[in-house]
């Protein structure tokens, strides 16, 4: 009694220090320009984007992200999995250089020890929980374990009969991996992570399953897939695959770890034999899925009880061999310009939607010299703008020339105001623009770096950028009260 009251304090404290559900993108990098790091994170801050999940632990991508306020799940990649599986020490030296050397410059909150192993790698399925066990440890001994959770992300697939959702059951051969490991999970207070594919169930289905309800949009009430055993009604597959994974995990007696969606997406293009991998389906499908993440709907088996998701993906992988589609789950391309615009009014404003809405502020063509000169000591002075950029030799002293570095100034300030209009008037010599003044390596606070060549964001950018990632802040608070705290905290009631 005493174990499991202290169990479930643990597992409880855990869920409770949690946050919200949020939803975060996957950063898949098989692309033939590939941004640098910088530039990524300069799209991530851009977008609002505050949850990311790497499919390794690139030691770039990692100091890139350090002190962001982005929190980032790294990834052993299944190449590793063997070695780590088979030797403490190896899996203790993965930590030290991918997790503690960068911790807490750098906010990682999990690592996915392997991706679709059951799957794809059967010879490692054996040493899986070993692996998460030595990793764990690891973590332990560095005192980060209860800041850093330990998983790996499996293919819904493994979930058979999964409708009905309250008959499904994990693949039986796989039990002598999954019980150890959900037992591993629930000691830990990590959670199941799963790859939810309503795309490729739809594909497969051959049209049992319509379209609608993978795209979650309205069906009529006889269409609605309902569970005879529980009499649940289930408006969309990726919540019927969700609640599967409850059930049976329940089936297997484990009813208290949680499920996050390591992936989920839904391609904008295809070839000809995949006429559903299109701009509509995958903008629909992705609004929908972050629509649903932050409503206060849950799934039928845990109302109120949201899955917190990372969306598959943030970059277009055109190196990705296989089907087009393949090439075509990202959300932005290469150079940072969206795929297609999200509609996720309401939702938040994880992604900011319009890329093009950003504004900057210039001085005005033809402003008296003298009035600008003013305004701009004034700006590197009072207004506490970092000026250093426009010091020669530094990225925004070219053009050298008073409206230049006037410009660079004003819309600096301007962002640290939070794009206030009255932040960008100096004495009537600025005004608001919507074309990025960004020139080769000097990035303006507000610019996306669309264009892709800046490969050295200098630091004092990076820097006047972060004026951005405090309104993204302040976005985040108004966007955490629309989504449900709640829903962690009824893990809790849920547990009792
Ligand atoms: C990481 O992010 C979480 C959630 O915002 C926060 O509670 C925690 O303090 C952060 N950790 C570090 C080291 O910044
Ligand atoms: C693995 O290493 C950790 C320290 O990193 C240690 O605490 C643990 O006992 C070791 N486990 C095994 C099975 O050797
Ligand atoms: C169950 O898992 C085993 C081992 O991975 C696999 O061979 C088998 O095809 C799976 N069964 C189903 C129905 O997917
Ligand atoms: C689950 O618990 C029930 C009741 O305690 C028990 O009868 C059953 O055998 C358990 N199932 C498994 C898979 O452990
Ligand atoms: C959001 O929640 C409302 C009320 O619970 C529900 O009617 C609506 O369908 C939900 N939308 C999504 C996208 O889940
Ligand atoms: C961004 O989203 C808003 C609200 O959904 C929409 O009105 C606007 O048209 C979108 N921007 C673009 C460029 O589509
Ligand atoms: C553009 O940005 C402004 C200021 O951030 C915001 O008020 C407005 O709603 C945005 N417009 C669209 C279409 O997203
Ligand atoms: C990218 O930036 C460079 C340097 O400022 C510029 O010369 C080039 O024209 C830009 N390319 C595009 C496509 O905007
Ligand atoms: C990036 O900028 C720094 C400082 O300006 C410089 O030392 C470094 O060589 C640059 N790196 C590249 C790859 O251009
Ligand atoms: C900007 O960078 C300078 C030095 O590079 C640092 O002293 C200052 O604190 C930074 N400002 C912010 C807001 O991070």
């Amino acid at each position: 009694m005493a174990v499991h009251m202290f169990l479930l304090l643990l597992v409880l404290s855990v869920v409770v220090a949690d946050e919200e559900p949020f939803v975060g993108v996957n950063i898949g990098t098989d692309l033939s320009d590939m941004p640098h790091p910088t530039q990524v994170v300069a799209l991530l801050k851009a977008q609002q984007i505050r949850h990311v999940r790497l499919f390794d632990a690139d030691q770039a991508m990692l100091i890139a992200l350090a002190k962001t306020g982005i929190q980032v799940v790294v990834s052993v990649p299944n190449e590793e999995l063997l070695a780590i599986g088979q030797s403490n020490s190896t899996a203790a030296n993965w930590v030290s250089r991918n997790v503690v050397a960068h911790y807490p410059a750098t906010n990682i909150t999990a690592i996915c020890v392997g991706s679709d192993v059951l799957t794809t790698l059967p010879n490692a399925a054996k040493v899986l929980v070993n692996a998460l066990k030595y990793i764990h440890s690891a973590l332990v001994a560095a005192n980060l374990d209860r800041q850093i959770k330990v998983s790996s992300p499996f293919s819904s697939s493994i979930i058979l009969d999964s409708f009905p959702p309250s008959q499904a059951f994990f693949n039986r051969s796989l039990n002598p991996v999954l019980v150890p490991m959900l037992d591993f999970l629930q000691s830990t207070g990590s959670y199941l992570m799963l790859n939810i594919y309503p795309y490729y169930d739809y594909v497969q289905s051959n049209g049992v399953i319509p379209l609608d309800y993978a795209l979650f949009k309205p069906l009529p009430p006889n269409k609605e897939a309902v569970d005879s055993n529980t009499l649940l009604h289930y408006s969309n597959v990726f919540d019927a695959v969700v609640d599967a994974a409850y059930f049976a995990m329940a089936f297997l007696n484990y009813t208290n770890i949680p499920v996050v969606v390591t992936e989920s997406g839904w391609p904008s293009k295809g070839d000809s034999k995949e006429p559903d991998a299109t701009i509509d389906n995958a903008n629909t499908y992705n609004s929908n899925l972050i629509k649903h993440v932050f409503n206060k709907t849950g799934t039928p088996k845990h109302p109120g009880i949201a899955v917190s998701t990372y969306i598959y993906e943030l970059y277009n992988e055109d190196m990705k061999p296989g089907l087009l589609s393949e090439k075509n789950w990202g959300l932005f391309d290469a150079d940072g310009d969206p795929v297609y615009i999200l509609h996720v009014t309401g939702a938040g404003a994880m992604l900011a939607n319009d890329t093009t809405n950003q504004t900057y502020c210039m001085a005005k063509d033809g402003a008296d010299p003298k009035m600008l000169q003013a305004a701009l000591d004034w700006a590197c002075g009072p207004g506490k703008v970092d000026c250093d950029p426009l010091l020669q030799g530094n990225a925004c002293y070219e053009p050298d020339n008073v409206i230049a570095h006037a410009t660079y100034a004003f819309d600096t300030y301007y962002h640290s105001m939070g794009k206030s209009p009255e932040a960008c008037d100096f004495n009537g010599v600025a005004s608001i623009s919507t074309t990025d003044p960004s020139h080769g390596s000097c990035l303006f606070s507000g610019s996306l770096g669309k264009n892709g060549t800046f490969g050295n964001i200098t630091a004092p950018s990076m820097n006047s950028t972060d004026s951005d990632s405090s309104a993204c802040n302040l976005n985040s608070c108004g966007f955490t009260s629309l989504t449900m705290g709640i829903g962690f905290l009824m893990w809790g009631v849920f547990l009792l």
